[in-house]
């Protein structure tokens, strides 16, 4: 039994700014249904360290990173089957704001300190110096978050581990100022292009893709997509130079979370044998956004964050066709100030037809995804996207650009895939409104025609993305670097 030690930043619900929170929740209880022995690592952040349950000290660690006191806690987190260590560092992690950026955006400065700490101790963990009792096999980590872990297991001549990086967002790097270097206390050569340097920068993503012994991403298309220019983020020549260790393993989707026929805030819960609930959770949800309760509209949703990759200036730019086509649109999201500034524009200037709501709300998200007809996600680059496999289990059809994640789960409802019985959604290819456009066209006249669409909805809803699928790929990634680790 393999033992497997999971380094990420996030974890839902009690920190999450994105998909990397679900999957940090849901693939480690997967692994251990898949037979590995596992447990987490993450940063006391203030909502992390409050949650866990019979903490136990583990060990008292000396002054490291600028902290003067750092505690590591084993202890559980609620719900969670899954033993993990919690590193308590009140100085680099008990503050306001979230888990990279203060209340007003601007990344902590002390970044760097904060998460070569966790992948610091991750090592130490796995040279068997810190909690003798379980020394994993396995260090596997998370974003660049968790990357640093890479390069320590590396440099420390005692960790006989395994280390597997799995790539969840390329976009977002690590990046520091070169002068930091000191204060990571690795060797000199280490800040090298062979090491860590990037383009006169100090990359934590590199020391991931650079000293993992393999390197995975979430959906099997990104995973071929970051060995090219257009989506490589300059770190491209640097996969390529990995590619025999490079592999894509599609995330997938929590059914304790994610499923209407017992989802808990949903005005009625449905099925695909029962669909009639999904009707009164659309009511529901236009009475909620004050939108003309009219069931034979098309309502489409956007649940999302408001950044360049995720294509909302694409939905900005069909807003005149939404609304010629008798659609309704409902947005929940943050983000990027001009991205909400345009969207709450758009509502006021058409309140009746478009609503925006600029909150993070998980409970409102559900809502949204059950009472939509379909729900829109037109990234630019997406390596997994979780909302439109959430869509596709809620019977709520997505429309996605065919990239990333999104070109691997979501099947075209073309003519032909409708006679063959594939198409679970729409897929358009350019980043252009003109092709949004065209792919909404093909999804409201498919709306109108009911029998079609409720069989496109069924074969939606048949769809599994299982964990316990993505679990074993993982666990024969790991086992086959174990095997060449030896
Ligand atoms: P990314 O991680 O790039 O943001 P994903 O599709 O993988 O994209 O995951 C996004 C996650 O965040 C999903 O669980 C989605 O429901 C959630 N989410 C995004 N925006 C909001 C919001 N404003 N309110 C609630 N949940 C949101
Ligand atoms: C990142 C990606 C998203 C993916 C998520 C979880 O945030 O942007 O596509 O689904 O990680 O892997």
């Amino acid at each position: 039994m393999p033992r497997v030690l999971q380094l990420a930043a996030e974890i839902y619900p009690l920190v999450k700014t994105g998909g990397l929170a679900d999957v940090v929740a849901a693939l480690p209880p997967a692994l251990v249904r898949a037979g590995a022995d596992v447990r987490l690592l993450l940063p006391g952040l203030p909502a992390i360290a409050e949650a866990l349950l019979q903490p136990d000290t583990v060990g008292e660690i000396g002054p490291a990173f600028g902290a003067a006191r750092i505690t590591l806690r084993l202890g559980r987190l609620p719900g969670s089957p899954v033993l993990a260590y919690v590193v308590d560092a009140p100085y680099l992690y008990r503050r306001g704001g979230g888990p990279y950026q203060d209340d007003r955006g601007a990344d902590w400065p002390d970044n760097l300190q904060r998460f070569a700490l966790l992948g610091w101790l991750g090592t130490h963990l796995a040279a068997g110096e810190l909690d003798p009792g379980w020394t994993p096999d396995v260090v596997h980590a998370h974003d660049w978050h968790a990357a640093m872990a890479c390069a320590y297991m590396r440099a420390h001549p005692a960790t006989r581990a395994t280390s597997v990086f799995t790539v969840h967002n390329l976009a977002y790097q690590g990046l520091f100022s070169p002068g930091d270097f000191g204060a990571l206390a690795l060797p000199p050569h280490y800040m090298s292009p062979e090491g860590l340097e990037f383009h006169g920068q100090l990359s934590f993503m590199k020391a991931g893709l650079k000293f993992a012994d393999r390197i995975s991403t979430v959906s099997p298309t990104y995973a071929r997509e970051i060995a090219t220019p257009e989506f490589g983020c300059g770190l491209d020549g640097v996969i390529r130079a990995r590619q025999s260790d490079v592999s894509g393993i599609l995330n997938g989707v929590d059914r304790d979370v994610w499923s209407p026929e017992s989802d808990p805030g949903l005005a009625s819960r449905y099925s695909a044998e029962r669909p009639q609930g999904k009707r009164e959770c659309k009511a529901a949800l236009q009475q909620e956004m004050a939108l003309p309760p009219d069931a034979g509209a098309p309502l489409l949703a956007v649940v999302s964050r408001l950044s360049g990759q995720k294509g909302l200036d694409l939905v900005l730019g069909v807003l005149p066709a939404l609304l010629r086509l008798g659609a309704q649109l409902v947005v929940v999201g943050t983000g990027e100030p001009a991205l909400e500034a345009a969207l709450r524009d758009a509502a006021r200037a058409e309140p009746l037809r478009v609503a925006v709501r600029l909150v993070y709300d998980e409970a409102l998200a559900h809502r949204v995804i059950a009472g939509a007809d379909a729900i829109l996600v037109p990234s630019r680059f997406e390596p997994c996207g979780l909302t439109q496999m959430y869509g596709l289990r809620y019977g709520t059809l997505p429309l996605v650009r065919s990239v990333g994640g999104l070109a691997d789960t979501v099947v075209d409802a073309s003519a032909a895939n409708l006679r063959n019985g594939t198409g679970t959604g729409f897929v358009f290819n350019d980043a252009t409104p003109a092709a949004l456009e065209q792919a909404v066209e093909r999804l409201v006249a498919l709306y109108h025609r009911p029998s079609d669409w409720q069989q496109a909805m069924r074969r939606a809803m048949a769809e599994t993305f299982s964990w316990d699928q993505a679990a074993v790929q993982y666990m024969a990634l790991y086992r086959g670097a174990m095997t060449a680790n030896r």
